[in-house]
């Protein structure tokens, strides 16, 4: 067979096309010139204070409960570290997040999956499981348009989990890159702005809305978590880059961010438009619920199907994808994870087109 292009599905990473490459090499030459000795100095754990600022007006809180880090994904890290022993019972969706799944297990904790509904996590059978004894220190949820499934909790779940969190007190972490790149329906609150008990730690990121490179992330919470972590995070690595959050507090403050965010969710409305057209016409089999926003899609193939073999049916056709099982702790060997942002309305078409021809074959070899 002829070399073909490689098409990637599994990347949740944007296109280079939708990143504000000159407004960003403009803003990165203004905040240097501008403060040389805030953004090339150490500084402190607590980030750049001028990003930390704009980030507590955003979020409507105090300077105090901001930290940010490098990624979102250090600030996890930071998170679980503070808060999980081993042994200690972590709830989190199923599927979930790979990366936090792996964290988790790495520092020995209890980890209890919870099914995910396409309005978000089963709160009912989370409750369930707390009137039987369970007693989490930790539930970790992605609210809005979720990796890997692309679902959105509901406001009444959001209300049901805070109340849950207060009866039973566990913490909350609201797991958060997405919420800006909502491209249909109505925008809902986060838990932190509905939380009156300091239940809620949130976490969110400029890797989406700026470029993931810059690797800027952070956490916002009740105070002394926040103090709590800023220690950690001093121990850890000082300071995390001034440099990245200068640039990308100019970035915000000049406006850039807004049409920055505008351009990203043109492109993934129109991304998942040709994803789901493209399955409908070339994959009828396949199951899923189309996002309201951000950067993925949950497929279900019918019941027997052995994603193994399809992967490897794909990738010798040049498309790649990340199987479901890698964000479950057990099943899902019918499931599959598409990332439509790092790829163009052609791509996508060719995608399914090489994905709908390895089902086929898969089908044809177990026939
Ligand atoms: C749910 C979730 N949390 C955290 C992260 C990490 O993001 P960051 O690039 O800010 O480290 C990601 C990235 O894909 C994610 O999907």
């Amino acid at each position: 067979m002829a070399e073909q292009k490689l098409i990637s599905f599994a990347r949740g990473a944007p296109s280079l096309d939708i990143i504000a490459t000159d407004e960003l090499a403009q803003c990165a030459e203004r905040a240097l010139r501008a403060d040389p000795a805030g953004a090339f100095g150490y500084g402190t754990a607590v980030g750049y204070p001028p990003l930390r600022e704009w980030i507590a007006e955003r979020q409507s809180v105090q300077v105090e409960q901001v930290v940010t880090t490098n990624g979102s994904m250090q600030a996890d890290a930071f998170l679980f570290e503070l808060m999980v022993d081993p042994g200690d019972v972590v709830v989190v969706e199923a599927p979930t997040y790979d990366r936090t799944l792996l964290s988790l297990q790495k520092l020995g904790a209890q980890v209890l999956a919870i099914p995910l509904e396409s309005d978000g996590i089963d709160v009912e059978a989370l409750a369930a499981a707390l009137e039987e004894g369970l007693r989490p220190k930790l539930a970790h949820v992605i609210p809005n348009f979720q990796n890997p499934a692309g679902y959105t909790l509901s406001l009444d779940k959001r209300r049901r989990l805070l109340e849950l969190a207060e009866q039973y007190d566990f913490v909350i972490f609201e797991d958060d890159p997405y919420v800006e790149l909502r491209f249909e329906g109505e925008r809902l609150p986060t838990m932190l702005s509905m939380d009156r008990a300091d239940k809620v730690v949130y976490a969110s990121s400029f890797s989406k809305t700026v470029c993931p490179g810059i690797r800027v992330g952070y956490l916002v919470g009740p105070e002394p978590v926040i103090a709590a972590v800023v220690k950690i995070a001093t121990e850890t690595y000082i300071s995390p880059s001034m440099v990245s959050q200068a640039i990308v507090t100019e970035f915000c403050r000049s406006g850039a961010i807004e049409q920055s965010v505008e351009t990203v969710k043109n492109a993934l409305r129109e991304r998942r438009d040709a994803l789901a057209a493209a399955l409908k016409r070339e994959l009828p089999e396949a199951k899923f619920v189309e996002p309201d926003g951000g950067y993925f899609m949950w497929v279900e193939l019918p019941e027997g199907s052995d994603v193994d073999v399809l992967f490897e049916n794909a990738r010798d056709r040049g498309l790649v994808f990340v199987k479901g099982t890698d964000f479950l702790i057990e099943g899902g060997q019918n499931t599959l994870r598409i990332a439509y942002s790092g790829v163009t309305p052609a791509e996508i078409d060719e995608g399914v087109s090489r994905l709908a021809e390895a089902y086929r074959g898969v089908a044809d070899a177990a026939a």
